[in-house]
């Protein structure tokens, strides 16, 4: 690790930040944890202490917060072409051989056949996954055939586009959206929508006639997509039953809807595959990676465009004289060569084998963690889950918000030295980098169970 000053930062530095996803009047009067330095799956904050980063900061941080060889790939491509674009017929090596990589690696044989679109975030490149959406039905000549099948819960990013096909109501509030070519149907959680007594073949069932019941009420002629994370992480790490994805392509394929796999979190490792897409036996047309396709050390996305959408396009494009869209930095040289080491990386490390090594630890935990008084439901795949916090197990009900219970055991966990995140309803969520070993797991999950009986002696305490 290399040396770091721990002095304080000036109160000034702090309140000139927009702070994102905040409270903004209570990050005022309570300032944020500063964290100035990584070291393997730690972080370490502005006066020395150390915390276990249990989310990989934002689901991304594969590789932990220190892998030398990263920063040596960046150095190396910035000291040799710092910058250069794709755009009118120019191109550089770094992002030719990733998106050579990238295909070669894809979960079927038709994005394999395909190429890749990059972008920033992952925010673009659903945004871009939309844009291709349009041009493909109009370049077929089904110009009506635009609307966006959504879920309940779904988190796509911020864009206006993104932002809209996400189903969490405060991303909405006050920004004028969704936008309304995007439509919605239930999501797989059982815990909160299955009926009593309902197995998971009749809830998912029951999916799969809402989502024809839709598609026949808005006319299939109409619908251009349906979008699903493999697991849905920001609305609740929701794992669907096993049948779910099964059961919703068939009626996606026949009504000639394409699919946007979101793998945004779920793309390079975190449910023990290298795309959610495998764990779930999705095939998708269209499929937006970002966060650890870099290990999240560069801002890079990449959307995997099937053959046959490229090929659509490519005589579309034509005909317009150009293909009208590319960010200034799609495919940066300084994010393609990180995301080139982290894969050489992944592999080297057999990272996927490493995943499914140690995730029946949090696994067979979460399992028993659903037995605590204060747990309502608990859920996860790989190395991502949720325990969900409940007042009433039996009853399903969750705490009133405004007590804060998920939000306690966070602030809990942190004093304990590990970071967690805390989503609406109480769901607290686990998505440690890829790297952690099983003892690190374990002291992980040791700091989260004395937080979760401090949390539930504090509410029985009123
Ligand atoms: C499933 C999913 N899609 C898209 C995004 C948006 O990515 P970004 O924040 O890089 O724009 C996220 C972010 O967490 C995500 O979880």
């Amino acid at each position: 690790m290399a040396a770091v000053d721990f002095s304080p930062l000036a109160r000034k530095d702090v309140a000139s930040h927009f702070h994102p996803y905040t409270n903004l009047r209570a990050i005022e009067k309570e300032p944020p944890l500063v964290i100035v330095a990584g070291d393997g799956v730690e972080v370490i904050d502005e006066h020395g202490k150390r915390y276990i980063e249990g989310m990989a900061g934002l689901w991304c941080a594969a590789l932990g917060f220190s892998e030398r060889r990263l920063a040596e790939a960046a150095r190396r491509q910035m000291e040799t072409l710092p910058y250069y674009h794709s755009f009118s017929g120019k191109a550089h090596d770094t992002v030719a051989e990733l998106a050579a990589r990238l295909t070669a690696l894809a979960p079927t044989e038709a994005l394999r056949r395909g190429r890749i679109v990059f972008a920033n975030s992952g925010s673009e490149a659903n945004d871009t996954a939309v844009k291709l959406v349009r041009y493909y039905w109009n370049a077929r000549g089904r110009p009506h055939k635009k609307k966006i099948i959504a879920r309940g819960r779904a988190y796509h990013g911020v864009t206006l586009a993104s932002a809209s096909l996400s189903g969490i109501p405060m991303m909405h509030w006050h920004f004028d959206l969704p936008l309304d070519f995007v439509r919605r149907v239930t999501c797989p959680h059982p815990y909160h929508h299955a009926l009593d007594g309902e197995s998971d073949a009749a809830f998912t069932d029951r999916l799969a006639a809402e989502l024809e019941a839709l598609i026949e009420k808005e006319g299939a002629d109409t619908i251009g997509a349906f979008i699903a994370e493999p697991v849905q992480g920001a609305g609740g790490v929701i794992v669907p039953p096993a049948e779910y994805f099964a059961k919703i392509q068939p009626i996606l394929r026949r009504h000639e809807i394409l699919f946007i796999a979101d793998e945004v979190i779920t793309g390079f490792g975190r449910t023990g595959a290298r795309f959610g897409s495998q764990t779930f036996g999705i095939e998708p047309d269209l499929m937006t990676t970002a966060k650890m396709l870099t290990s999240a050390y560069a801002p890079l996305s990449a959307l995997f465009v099937s053959e046959a959408i490229y090929e659509t396009c490519a005589d579309a494009s034509v005909e317009a004289g150009v293909f009208g869209h590319g960010y200034t930095y799609s495919g940066h040289p300084l994010a393609c060569a990180v995301a080139l080491e982290a894969l050489a990386i992944y592999d080297e490390r057999d990272l996927v084998g490493h995943v499914c090594r140690v995730a029946p630890v949090l696994q067979d935990a979460l399992r028993r963690y659903a037995e605590h008084p204060l747990v309502g439901h608990s859920r996860g795949v790989g190395l991502i889950g949720a325990v969900e916090l409940a007042e009433d197990k039996v009853a399903r009900k969750p705490f009133d918000p405004k007590r804060g219970v998920g939000a306690f055991l966070v602030r809990r966990a942190q004093a304990h030295g590990l970071i967690l995140r805390v989503m609406a309803g109480d769901i607290i969520a686990f998505s440690p980098p890829l790297v952690i070993t099983e003892a690190e797991l374990r002291e992980l999950l040791a700091r989260f169970e004395r937080a979760l009986e401090e949390t539930w002696a504090w509410v029985r305490n009123g």
